[in-house]
């Protein structure tokens, strides 16, 4: 199987103004040279127009949640086509923090990836357990049902994020060996879903990922990227990251 071409997904949370955003992009322009990696900013919405503008060339933008609906009386939503004009490719759906904060179920997850879908984005779906399904040894059964509700109904340009929640901000990583447990039993349900295209799809993993362990991380022979949180904040830990993968 060839592997897909590796992500590096940032994601910004709730972070930067667009004055700093596009403070952070003028810098990465002056220290970031291309690697083998795909980098995307998923940005606030708010910051995208101006990251576009000012980010080197290749390098994309995403949102980082949109409605579920298409347009119309949502007061406080963002739609895919929004996302779509200001320039992003990508949109992430399902974090664990949504799902948490927001109480975000795997069906509205499923029907935000199928709005990313019809509106041209690339949805990147995340999924991931907690730390008492760790404990009980239950992470693959329960990140698979996670996944194939999210993905109900859902096409197959997709990217999947797998993502525990333990190991989210807290410095705490999973091994390179958890990683590919879960990116292997996530392309074996990708592979039931979309067939053979399966192996084409990328497979992030996300929890704690900084330069020193990307590498190893996204050697793993399922995973193809990382979606970063706290370290895609500054640009020399971006750069760090780049350059671990090239
Ligand atoms: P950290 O990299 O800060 O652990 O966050 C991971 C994450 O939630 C990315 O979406």
């Amino acid at each position: 199987m060839t592997k897909p071409r590796t992500l590096l997904a940032l994601n910004w949370k709730m972070n930067k103004t667009p004055t700093e955003a596009k403070n952070w992009a003028r810098e990465l322009a002056g220290s970031f040279t291309r690697g083998t990696a795909e980098l995307a900013v998923m940005a606030p919405a708010i910051d995208l127009p101006g990251l576009k503008e000012t980010l080197p060339g290749g390098v994309d933008v995403g949102g980082q949640d949109i409605s579920p609906h298409e347009s119309g009386a949502y007061t406080g939503e963002i739609s895919a086509a929004m996302l779509r004009d200001v320039g992003a490719t990508y949109v992430v759906v399902g974090h664990s923090e949504r799902r948490e904060y927001h109480g975000e179920t795997d069906a509205l997850v499923a029907a935000k990836a199928r709005q990313a879908q019809s509106g041209g984005l690339t949805p990147i779906v995340c999924v991931g357990e907690g730390l008492d399904v760790r404990e009980r040894g239950e992470q693959v059964p329960y990140t698979l049902a996670q996944l194939r509700g999210s993905l109900e109904g859902v096409g197959e340009n997709v990217v999947v994020a797998y993502e525990p929640v333990w190991a989210i901000g807290t410095g705490r990583t999973a091994t390179a060996d958890d990683a590919e447990e879960l990116a292997v039993a996530i392309r074996d349900a990708l592979r039931e879903l979309y067939g053979d295209v399966a192996d084409g799809l990328r497979v992030l993993y996300g929890g704690s990922v900084k330069p020193d362990n990307i590498a190893s991380i996204c050697a793993q022979p399922n995973v193809n990227g990382a979606l970063v949180g706290g370290a895609s904040l500054k640009v020399a830990d971006v750069v760090g990251m780049n350059d671990a993968l090239k």
